[in-house]
């Protein structure tokens, strides 16, 4: 983990809420690994006082890109930011999407903004079957930023299949079955709840990556617990996490 301040090189629109900043760090680009993610301090005043996390979308050379959508005060400042400023980041952080284990298909589940850390992963996916379903309320949060081989739901049916990503994937199951699959999936709790009942019913392994209020973003300060199935006990999500095994914590 390091404190980097990163020179911002790019922000750009993509989409009407969403940007993909590009920073140089590359302190943390050498170490980052899919699905870690880093804490911002989005200003350089103490306001807002607390960092906010995010996935890191890509690492290319020494550069870490982060998506994000403008939800409130920090991510406003965030998406104000022009190239030459400078950003207090912290990271990687967490652990990362596990891909050392043996698949032949991965099939990736995106809600909305959850697409951020699937560009990274793909790049190291590149010689393994890949099925991307992408999902959001309507076709302006579908972010497909990155992706391959994909399949749409909207809620509303205004791109792609009518229904949540969690029945599109019902619905085109024999495109992923055969052969070892692994899902990695990152969205609103509700998907991955959905998600993991899906995968446990067809016995396909579900790596999720989960977000929670944070505050340190690396195991001090307690305020990201998510509660453990199998035991009488909280992970951190900061620590523990962002990424786990659906079937190991109670969404
Ligand atoms: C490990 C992790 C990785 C994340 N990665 C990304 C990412 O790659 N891209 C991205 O856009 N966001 C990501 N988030 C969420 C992001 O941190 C929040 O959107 C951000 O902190 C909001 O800050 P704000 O000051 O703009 O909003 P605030 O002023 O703090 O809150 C404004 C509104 O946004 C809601 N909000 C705050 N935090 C979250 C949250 N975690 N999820 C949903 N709604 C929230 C609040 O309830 C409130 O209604 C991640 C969160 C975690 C824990
Ligand atoms: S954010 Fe402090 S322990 Fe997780």
């Amino acid at each position: 983990m390091l404190t980097e301040i990163a020179e911002v090189v790019t922000v750009k629109k993509y989409g009407s809420n969403t940007n993909l900043i590009k920073v140089h760090a590359p302190g943390i680009a050498s170490k980052a690994e899919p699905g870690q993610f880093c804490n911002i301090k989005v200003s350089e005043t103490n306001f807002p006082l607390l960092r906010r996390p995010f996935s890191i979308c890509e690492v290319k050379g020494e550069h870490l890109f982060f998506m994000f959508d403008i939800q409130g005060e920090g991510t406003s400042i965030l998406g104000c930011k022009k190239k030459g400023d400078k950003l207090n980041i912290l990271g990687p952080l967490g652990n990362g999407f596990n891909t050392g284990i043996e698949f032949d298909t991965a099939v990736i589940v995106a809600g909305g903004i959850g697409a951020a850390p699937f560009p990274f992963l793909l790049s190291r996916l590149k010689k393994k079957k890949v099925i991307c379903l992408v999902g959001g309320r309507s076709e302006a949060q579908i972010i497909t930023y990155g992706m391959k081989n994909i399949y749409i739901s909207t809620d509303d049916g205004s791109n792609g299949f009518k229904g949540t990503v969690v029945q599109l994937a019902e619905r085109i199951k024999d495109k992923f079955t055969g052969g070892k699959v692994q899902f990695f999936a990152c969205g609103p709790n509700a998907m991955l709840k959905a998600l993991k009942q899906f995968c446990m019913e067809n016995n396909f392994s579900c790596q999720v990556s989960t977000e929670s209020a944070m505050a340190c973003g690396f195991g001090i300060c307690q305020g990201c617990p998510m509660p453990a199935a199998n035991e009488e006990k909280y992970y951190l999500v900061c620590k523990d996490g962002p990424v786990f095994n659906a079937k190991d914590i109670i969404l």
